[in-house]
Formats: C-alpha cells, sequence, structure tokens
C-alpha cells in the first residue's frame, strides 16, 4: 500500500479505540491465498505460531523459528490491504530480555512490514512490553493458556479457575499497564474473562473465553474444518474445507486411473486451426 492509498490501514491505536464497541473480528492467516480472504472480513490478521502445528506438522508451537515467522509474515503482507497485521515472536526470541525482545520484535517488523507483535507472558513479560512500546514496536500480549509454556503449564489446559483467577487478573492488568494495545485471553473461564474486559482499559481478544470479550480470534484452519488433527471445544466449524478437499482429491485420483482425466477439452490441438476459423 503507498501513502496516496485511498484505504487506510487499520493500525494498533484504531483498535485500542475500539475498547467496548463493536467485537473485533480476528483470524489467523499464514500465506497470501489465506490473507486475501481474511481481509476483508476482519480487524486484525493474525500471523500465529501455530504455524508450526497447522502448516509445518510440529507437535507444538516450540520449534517454530524466526526465519519461519518472517517467511509466512511476508507471504501475508502480500495478502493485505485493509485488516492489520499482528505476527507472533516465536519461542526462545524474547523470553531472555527487553534488548532481545527488541532486536526480533524490530527484525519482524522491518523484515515483513508487519505494524505489530505478540508475545506470551503476564507480569513477568511487563517489562519487556514496556520497553518495546517506548520504542516504537506496538505488542499484543497473550495470557490465560500460553501455548509456549505448554511444558511449564502441564498441558493445554484452562488456566484461571479457582485461586489461579487473581493471577490470571494481576497479569491482565499488568500488561494492560506496560502499554500492551490489546491482550489475547486464552482458555480463561468466562466470568474471569468478563471481569479482565471491564477492568481493562484495551481491548481483550477471547479465544476459548467466553462472548463477553471485546472481540474474538480463532485459527482460520479450524474455523475452515482443514486443520482437523484435533478440535479444542472453543472451535466452531463453519465449513467442512477439509472433508470436502478429501472427496475432490479422490475424484480426481479415480478419473485418472479411469482415463476420464483429462477429457479432449482439457487438451491442445496438433495443428493450430486456420485463423478467423471457429474453434
Ligand atoms: O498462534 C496462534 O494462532 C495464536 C492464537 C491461537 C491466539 O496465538
Amino acid at each position: 500500500m503507498s501513502a496516496s492509498s485511498p484505504i487506510r490501514p487499520v493500525l494498533p491505536p484504531d483498535i485500542l479505540a475500539r475498547k467496548g464497541g463493536t467485537p473485533l473480528v480476528v483470524l489467523t492467516a499464514y500465506t497470501t491465498p489465506v490473507a486475501r480472504l481474511v481481509d476483508p472480513h476482519c480487524d486484525i490478521v493474525l500471523v500465529g505460531d501455530s504455524l508450526g502445528m497447522v502448516l509445518h506438522g510440529l507437535p507444538s508451537t516450540l520449534g517454530v523459528t524466526m526465519d519461519m515467522m518472517i517467511l509466512h509474515g511476508r507471504a501475508v503482507m502480500r495478502g493485505l490491504s485493509r485488516a492489520m497485521a499482528v505476527i507472533d515472536m516465536p519461542f526462545g526470541s524474547y523470553e531472555e530480555g527487553p534488548r532481545e525482545a527488541f532486536r526480533n520484535a524490530s527484525r519482524l517488523m522491518a523484515e515483513t512490514g508487519a505494524p505489530s507483535v505478540k508475545l506470551e507472558g503476564g507480569a513477568h513479560m511487563a517489562e519487556t512490553i514496556a520497553f518495546l512500546t517506548a520504542r516504537g514496536v506496538p505488542v499484543m500480549a497473550h495470557i490465560g493458556l500460553t501455548p509456549q509454556s505448554v511444558n511449564t503449564l502441564g498441558g493445554y489446559k484452562v488456566v484461571g479457575r479457582d485461586a489461579e483467577a487473581q493471577k490470571v487478573m494481576a497479569d491482565a492488568e499488568a500488561v494492560a499497564a506496560a502499554g500492551a494495545f490489546a491482550v489475547v485471553l486464552e482458555k480463561v473461564p468466562e466470568g474471569l474473562s468478563a471481569r479482565i474486559t471491564q477492568a481493562l482499559p484495551i481491548p481483550t481478544i477471547g479465544i476459548g473465553a467466553g462472548a463477553r470479550c471485546d472481540g474474538q480470534v480463532l485459527v482460520v484452519d479450524d474455523m475452515l474444518g482443514l486443520f482437523t488433527d484435533f478440535r479444542p471445544k472453543f472451535v466452531k466449524r463453519y465449513a467442512e474445507l477439509g472433508a470436502a478437499a478429501s472427496e475432490a482429491i479422490a475424484a480426481y485420483a479415480a478419473e485418472v486411473r479411469d482415463r476420464q482425466f483429462p477429457g479432449p477439452e482439457h487438451g491442445f490441438a496438433d495443428v493450430l486451426p486456420p485463423k478467423g476459423a471457429k474453434p
């Protein structure tokens, strides 16, 4: 998009201004064609590190690298003209300290063109979030279930029931005070996520966190029925594209074996018809 483009892209201050308004629509994308599909409908497109599991067949997000995020981030940016991109900081690229986080966040932004990053963690990441935002890196935080910590959390469990609720609330308040422009609440009980949404001055984006958040995010391959290895309870399938693709591929295979494909309409004549002749 050029500076004179008539379509102004969504930017972090626009997202912040949507607090308490019409719910924010967020989906993931990892490729140019999917970015083109979601762009007209979404406020934010997340280049999530879920791409490690969804696209690359990894067992968790822990093996995702900076190079993978940059490759997919560039592809997504080519497909967006309106929605705001957020790019995930992969495991190991920001936890050591604010300076390492800035080095890698600025690389993600410079090499992809994405205007913001997301990182996982609550109060213990507040110093890093403040360091980044003070230096021109808009940060979306991610608390509750943080998949990069699956090994310390002991699985992909709901986070914030009973006594744990206080810690999740403290995490939410800490990332907001540090300057995050929005926060993802993943697998947080509904009542708690409603209280957090009410308490914070920044938008909450829920995934498995109930309907009272300021917005919702889903992994696009989950909601389209393209990723079927497992199905979290919070996923609603809006299409069954995986099943439709399987049927189409089986039909192609059968037609090739029966010599039904290609048909005459898919081939090329040996001799060109004379100019002006009807095809
Ligand atoms: O990586 C991802 O796709 C995410 C969303 C599930 C929020 O972090």
